[in-house]
């Protein structure tokens, strides 16, 4: 828990309250980066919200110089104890996959077997529509629960081929994907359909993974982060702050996906924990500190125990290894991570 009580400033003397504030004393540079962070994060947020404040002086001895820093720890990063908050997630994504068959079998042979607590833990299954209702079915009364791989930008009308988020809610589906890359890059759908349909699906009372992630080209010329930016902004657009609630984001790096090549988990933490700051920034830090964001590309049961050991790494979108029994081993690992936080 956050400390509260009053501390004294080296540099002034003056008696700061520490409530929701660590003090550290680092270098200028290191200290001037936090505090910026601090204010950027405190611009179009609620100050009431915050609790803390931003507080900075500047020593010198000899050539070097010293700051002090009293900033609120969500400002610096340091989400620690919201961490134990965060429900983890671990979502399988089907894409075009299964017959009639496997979408009978695999419910029961696999995903029936799941052992974990519903309560640390959200896992879902996300079968082609065609098969959403039959293993929808034969999930009853087990903990994976359906989700949908993405859904209408539209309403009910004239629209051939499409599914609303007023007919997944009808049928009692709880999840949907929105955003995800292969619908941005192979059928062309913009940041603002994506914010359109994430918009539709939450109004209908559904809960979406939002997926977002860059390129390859955009990795190695180092605009990751404006990327993630631009894609979630596009969202921060048409929701309100309360419907943040209903996401939880899905990073998932288009290089790694199907391909085998995982991010390293220090790119992968390095990056969700960039997204978070994003969230603390333009949203609110409440909501920074709220939101799950997981890891998507070639997870697999290898990967999964160190990825899900990163801060910022709250569970896993999971194509190719949610098709087979891997799937468990992979809930197993995100589960006793969780468990170990408790
Ligand atoms: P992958 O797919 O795990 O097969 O890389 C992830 C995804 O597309 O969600």
């Amino acid at each position: 828990m956050m400390s509260s009580g009053s501390g004294i400033s080296k540099n002034t003397g003056r008696s700061l309250p520490t409530q929701d504030v660590s003090f550290k004393v680092t270098n200028f540079a290191s200290a001037q980066k936090q505090i910026n962070n601090f204010q950027d994060a405190t611009v179009g947020a609620n100050r009431s919200n915050i609790g803390g404040f931003g507080f900075g002086a500047r020593a010198f001895s000899g050539r070097r110089s010293f700051a002090l820093a009293a900033i609120p720890k969500w400002a610096e990063g340091e989400w620690s104890d919201e961490i134990k908050a965060r429900k983890f997630m671990v979502g399988g994504n089907w894409k075009s996959n299964g017959d009639f068959d496997f979408a009978n079998k695999f419910p029961q042979d696999v995903l029936g077997k799941a052992n974990f607590d519903t309560e640390l833990l959200d896992v879902t299954a996300a079968p082609t529509y065609i098969h959403l209702a039959t293993v929808q079915q034969k999930l009853k009364g087990k903990k994976v629960e359906v989700c949908a791989q993405d859904v209408s930008e539209f309403g009910a009308g004239a629209y051939t081929g499409n599914i609303t988020a007023e007919q997944l809610a009808d049928m009692g589906v709880k999840w949907t994907l929105t955003g995800h890359s292969e619908r941005r890059t192979l059928f062309g759908e913009t940041d603002e359909i994506t914010a359109i349909k994430t918009k539709a699906a939450i109004e209908q009372g559904l809960d979406v993974l939002l997926c977002i992630g860059e390129v390859k080209e955009e990795r190695e010329s180092g605009v990751t982060d404006d990327v993630n930016a631009r894609q979630l902004k596009a969202v921060a657009d048409v929701l309100s702050e309360e419907q943040w609630g209903n996401i939880v984001i899905a990073y998932e790096p288009v290089w790694a996906i199907g391909t085998g090549l995982v991010a390293t988990p220090e790119q992968a933490q390095e990056t969700q924990y960039n997204i978070r700051c994003w969230l603390a920034k333009n949203i609110s830090p409440k909501v920074a500190a709220a939101t799950r964001i997981l890891y998507g590309g070639s997870a697999n049961a290898e990967n999964a125990p160190e990825l899900i050991g990163q801060k910022d790494i709250d569970g896993f979108l999971v194509g190719g290894a949610s098709l087979k029994p891997d799937y468990l081993d992979i809930i197993k690992a995100v589960n006793d991570e969780k468990k170990k936080q408790m």
